[in-house]
């Protein structure tokens, strides 16, 4: 199950997005938002965040710049949330940081980007051995 979600400005990329992973057969859930009414990434990003972190699934976040939801995600317990992109950042989100959520711009990416990106977020391993222990450490900042 992978986890989606943005606010105003991420919503026409979003509901892109939703419909590529839908023809590849992923399974997904829509945490919102449903409009280009305006709303508070925040919201977005802690439900998508609580979600991953309870079922050790991914997500996908979008906002207009992929900053604010970054941002908001990455203060759940649990959550690496990866500010991405091209294919590079996001091969490398997954491969070093083991990032199991994947956030971008709905008006900084355009759309062939965002699939490249969202498909290799999917699919590519973490690279574990030496990254293990680093991914580590930053886990437990979570406990300071
Ligand atoms: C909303 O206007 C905008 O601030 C938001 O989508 C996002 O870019 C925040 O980081």
């Amino acid at each position: 199950m992978v986890f989606i979600g943005s606010d105003h400005g991420g919503f026409e990329l979003k509901e892109k997005i939703k419909e590529f992973l839908k023809e590849g057969g992923v399974e997904i859930e829509d945490i919102g938002c449903f409009s280009t009414e305006s709303i508070d990434y925040p919201d977005i990003a802690h439900a998508v965040a609580l979600k991953v972190a309870s079922s050790n699934s991914k997500g996908i976040l979008i906002c207009g710049t992929g900053i604010g939801m970054s941002i908001a995600a990455n203060k759940v317990k649990g959550v690496r949330c990866a500010l991405c992109h091209d294919a590079y950042t996001a091969e490398f989100a997954r491969r070093h940081n083991d990032a199991n959520v994947i956030a971008f711009g709905g008006r900084t990416t355009g759309l062939e980007i965002a699939k490249q990106m969202v498909n290799i977020f999917l699919k590519t391993p973490f690279d574990g051995g030496r990254h293990e222990r680093r991914v580590k450490k930053i886990m437990e900042l979570e406990e300071i």
